[in-house]
């Protein structure tokens, strides 16, 4: 069986662990993409010379040409600049799009039957662009966002609660900026919803708050630590878990900036919603009933949203 191809368009760190992940995993083969001369064929080689030592087996290279990602079955893209401490997301819109122009060129020309997961900021806005440019068909091309924070709220409650990551559940809809939305009626400790959990006692709504709020201020608090660049570790399992449903035909569940076309009263947007990734790539949006704060939140999340497409059409008006 012909093993798969999976792209890497951003040798960066995130693209760097990436690459190492997949060889892990024995996803497939690797061709990694950057501009900058040498260091994709660096970390190619690198991750290579580690195979024998892991007993994996892919084929791992580097590239400055979108030529090599041709055929690929999966691309994933984090090309663009990550921001700096006392930046936004946002502040990389106009930098990070001029990126996203050239990357869907190249995807539309060499790849344009792949899976392609985005993961560049500011995330909705440029997954919505990076489609656009790419032209490709809307549900096989995702943002990866509500994976990494929904991953980041499950972290802090486990430790708040003291048991296993694995026995939390959560989710976290919405852009992926500070206007995302944890959903606490949506996520549980064993099967138990946050909210009955403060009920029994087992924590107080003030520590929930608090939790909530640091979950929105993950990437922040990860950039403020690091002061170089942003975090990579939990960005690319992230992807790597949407890459995984779709080749493998998973079908998981996953909250993904997706694309919509009716669901939740929006067309033509990408946001954070719980999606099935499978073989067919987006196989179906769920539409979660939300209430009260959750719509509200939701609401404003989509606003903000808005607010960074428009700025996308302003700079490119061939998105309008
Ligand atoms: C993250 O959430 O870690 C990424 O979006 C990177 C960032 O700038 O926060």
């Amino acid at each position: 069986m012909a093993r798969n191809k999976i792209a890497l368009v951003g040798a960066g760190q995130i693209g760097g662990t990436l690459a190492h992940l997949v060889g892990l995993k024995e996803l497939g083969d690797v061709v990694l993409f950057d501009i900058a001369e040498g260091i994709p064929q660096g970390k190619a080689l690198d991750l290579a010379e580690s195979a024998p030592v892991e007993g994996f087996n892919a084929k791992l290279s580097g590239t400055q040409s979108y030529e090599a990602i041709a055929g690929a079955d999966v691309v994933i893209v984090t090309a663009g600049v990550p921001r700096k401490p006392g930046m936004s997301r946002d502040d990389l819109l106009g930098i990070n799009l001029k990126v996203m122009e050239s990357v869907g060129k190249g995807i539309a020309e060499y790849a344009p039957n792949a899976f392609v997961i985005c993961i560049t900021n500011p995330l909705d806005a440029m997954v919505w662009a990076l489609q656009k440019f790419s032209g490709l068909p809307a549900n096989k091309v995702v943002g990866m966002a509500g994976v990494l924070d929904s991953s980041r709220f499950r972290y802090f409650l486990s430790e708040e609660f003291g048991v296993s990551v694995e026995d939390v559940t959560a989710f976290v809809l919405g852009g992926h900026g500070d206007t995302m939305v944890p959903l606490a009626r949506y996520s549980t400790v064993g099967g138990i919803p946050l909210p009955d959990l403060v009920k029994m006692g087992w924590t107080t709504q003030e520590k929930l708050d608090q939790i909530i709020q640091r979950t929105r201020d993950g990437g922040a608090e990860i950039v403020g630590l690091l002061k170089t660049g942003s975090a990579f570790y939990a960005p690319a399992t992230s992807a790597i878990s949407m890459a995984e449903s779709y080749l493998k035909d998973k079908k998981r569940v996953l909250p993904c900036a997706a694309h919509l076309n009716g669901e939740y009263g929006l067309s033509d947007m990408y946001v954070g919603v719980p999606i099935v990734i499978g073989a067919g790539g987006v196989e179906k949006v769920i539409e979660i009933d939300l209430q009260g704060e959750e719509k509200a939140g939701f609401e404003k999340s989509v606003g903000a949203v808005k607010g960074l497409m428009d700025a996308c059409k302003g700079i490119k008006p061939e998105l309008a």
